[in-house]
């Protein structure tokens, strides 16, 4: 998902990217695995880059919970691996962590708020964030909210889960107003990764879109810029409901604000409901074809 808007943006200022994947679905992506040290160093030395950014993960909860080995083997020990090759190269890192690794005790966190990870997901995003952190000079640790972007065939989270039950006929989607986060857009994120690493202002970051919502206000709006408010109900269902399929504890409220990149002029996060209405663009004309 973001690693096709950091490709794009970075294809616009001309830069020389190498892109690798586990899976490698474009004929811009290489194969390379976080999780093997020594072939991803000679990967990476090859190419001899100016900056490094890690994008890799196991990003589905539930696959957490059940995979624990191999998601600390890619979130937290990938994060390490890429970590020693950017510090033997002396060159700045960038690592992507979550909101997720908020507990939800309080509403709305700010960038000196302390995490308390739920799940093993969280705990491992949280732990990469903590090695970069404490052991990688320069680095960029950058906290994403609930990721939108990649459109159809690459998105892999709510906005398309939402759509693949709309392209399936649903008539009315079950949605949770308990669970309250904020909206990521994947373009916007690049954008501002770009900016957050030209200043050289290394650290960590909060960077999510403006605003905040509640997953049934996202599927709502998302309903609306379909056009489709008037023949497909959202309804209102507890987290209880789907409990049996997504039964990774998942905080009440992962809402983020982006404290230090407001106060350092470096915000480049657009509020949400204008980058969903950008995003369902993508999703208008895929119905339009089918
Ligand atoms: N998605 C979200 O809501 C969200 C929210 C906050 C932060 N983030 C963070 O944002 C970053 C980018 O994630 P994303 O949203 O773009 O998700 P994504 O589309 O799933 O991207 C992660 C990519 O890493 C690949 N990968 C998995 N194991 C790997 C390995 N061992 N070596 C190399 N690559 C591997 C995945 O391949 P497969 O598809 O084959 O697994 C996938 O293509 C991640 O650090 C993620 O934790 C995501």
């Amino acid at each position: 998902m973001l690693g096709d808007a950091m490709y794009q943006r970075l294809q616009k200022v001309g830069a020389v990217v190498k892109a690798s994947d586990v899976n490698c679905i474009e004929d811009w992506l290489e194969y390379a695995d976080v999780r093997d040290f020594n072939a991803i160093r000679k990967h990476i030395l090859d190419f001899e880059p100016q900056l490094i950014i890690n994008l890799a993960a196991l990003t589905d909860l539930e696959y957490c919970e059940q995979e624990q080995e191999n998601s600390w083997l890619t979130n937290a020990f990938g994060a390490e691996n890429l970590g020693l090759i950017a510090a033997q190269l002396d060159v700045p890192y960038v690592y992507i962590s979550t909101a997720g690794i908020f507990g939800g005790e309080r509403d709305l966190y700010h960038d000196f708020h302390a995490p308390n990870p739920l799940s093993v997901y969280a705990q491992s995003k949280y732990y990469g964030e903590q090695y970069v952190r404490t052991s990688i000079k320069k680095h960029f640790v950058l906290r994403a909210g609930w990721m939108m972007g990649g459109g159809p065939a690459k998105d892999k989270k709510f906005i398309n889960k939402i759509y693949k039950q709309i392209q399936a006929g649903a008539t009315e989607l079950c949605v949770v107003d308990d669970k309250l986060g904020t909206p990521t857009y994947t373009v916007d994120f690049a954008n501002g990764l770009c900016g957050i690493v030209e200043s050289d202002q290394y650290g960590l970051y909060n960077q999510v879109c403006g605003g905040a919502a509640s997953r049934f206000e996202v599927a709502q709006e998302f309903v609306r810029l379909l056009g489709l408010a008037d023949t497909i109900k959202v309804k209102v269902v507890p987290s209880d409901y789907f409990k049996s399929q997504y039964f990774a504890p998942r905080p009440a409220s992962e809402k983020l604000v982006n404290l230090k990149l407001n106060q350092r002029g470096l915000n480049l996060m657009r509020d949400w409901k204008v980058c969903l209405q950008e995003y369902a663009e993508v999703f208008k004309a895929d119905l339009l074809r089918k």
